[in-house]
């Protein structure tokens, strides 16, 4: 690449690209970055209401959006989404596996149906994007970048999230394999890490029942973390889909198989 392309690079002009979990948080923040740089970005979420507003908000701020309610428990919605946008647009030149849940417990007292339910979403889901994404970029002279949401959870224990953790483990691993398989072909698979950030995921531990902030609770929760981060302080979602952007666009051409790590320091591995 020449210097002078380098900042270019960072663009993602006329690129099209499907953003799962994109109603809300990290999610809904990449799908708005991707846009802000020029890709062509379609919100997939479970949600379809909150997937149409990130849409409708794109095309508000000048970008071109659009929706589609797709669960990604299910292979065949994946799949037709995954089809869906190449039909419409030519080609699927990014696919950003973001949409997770969470379940909380120690690992002795998780019982069966909520690791099923976590497994179904978080790795299942993200499985089913990935292999849909690879057929049809495995396809294309340019390839594609799959973009794949781990967490800081597994880089390092922490209490109460063994069953979201093994999870974000096995995208690591997941990112790697598909990374190693498809390489030759000009598909970039990689993954974002995030450290604690504020989403509705996150938000639930100091949001009352009303909607309303417990402040005081928020920061119960948020002092101890700002202290044990080295950077001192809890990121945003911003600082998130600025990883993913890097990993989407042209700017990471020569990165695959790795896991970039937004978390303030907390976990370097
Ligand atoms: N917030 C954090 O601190 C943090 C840290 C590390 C990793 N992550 C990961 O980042 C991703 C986004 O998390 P967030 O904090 O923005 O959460 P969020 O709850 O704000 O957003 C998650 C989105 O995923 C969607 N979703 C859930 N199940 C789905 C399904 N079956 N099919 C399609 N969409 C579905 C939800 O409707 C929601 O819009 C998740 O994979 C999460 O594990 C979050």
């Amino acid at each position: 690449m020449q210097l002078a392309h380098v900042i270019e690079s960072f663009r993602a002009d006329g690129k099209v690209a499907v953003v799962t979990g994109a109603g809300s948080g990290i999610g809904r923040a990449s799908a708005l970055a991707l846009a802000g740089a020029g890709a062509i970005v379609v919100c997939a979420d479970v949600d379809g209401q909150r997937a149409a507003d990130t849409a409708a908000h794109i095309e508000a701020s000048g970008g071109v959006g659009s929706s589609a309610t797709v669960d990604v428990r299910h292979r065949s919605e994946v799949e037709a989404l995954a089809d869906r946008t190449k039909d419409d647009h030519g080609s699927l030149d990014v696919w950003c596996n973001i949409a997770g849940i969470m379940v909380e417990g120690p690992m002795v007292g998780t019982d069966e149906a909520d690791l099923d339910r976590i497994i179904a979403v978080n790795l299942k889901g993200v499985h089913f994007g990935c292999q849909a994404a690879a057929r049809i970029m495995t396809g294309q002279p340019a390839g594609g970048s799959i973009v794949n949401a781990s967490s800081a959870a597994a880089d390092a224990p922490s209490p109460n999230v063994s069953a979201y953790a093994l999870c974000k483990a096995a995208v690591v691993q997941m990112t790697k394999s598909l990374a190693f398989e498809v390489g030759r072909r000009h598909v970039r698979v990689n993954a974002v890490a995030p450290g604690f950030v504020l989403t509705n995921m996150t938000g639930r531990y100091f949001v009352r029942p009303d909607g309303t902030v417990d402040e005081e609770m928020r920061e119960a929760v948020l002092a101890p973390m700002r202290a044990h981060t080295p950077l001192r302080m809890i990121g945003e979602v911003e600082d998130i889909a600025a990883a993913v952007l890097y990993l989407a666009s042209d700017a990471s051409r020569f990165m695959t198989g790795q896991v970039l790590r937004p978390n303030g320091g907390v976990a370097m591995v």
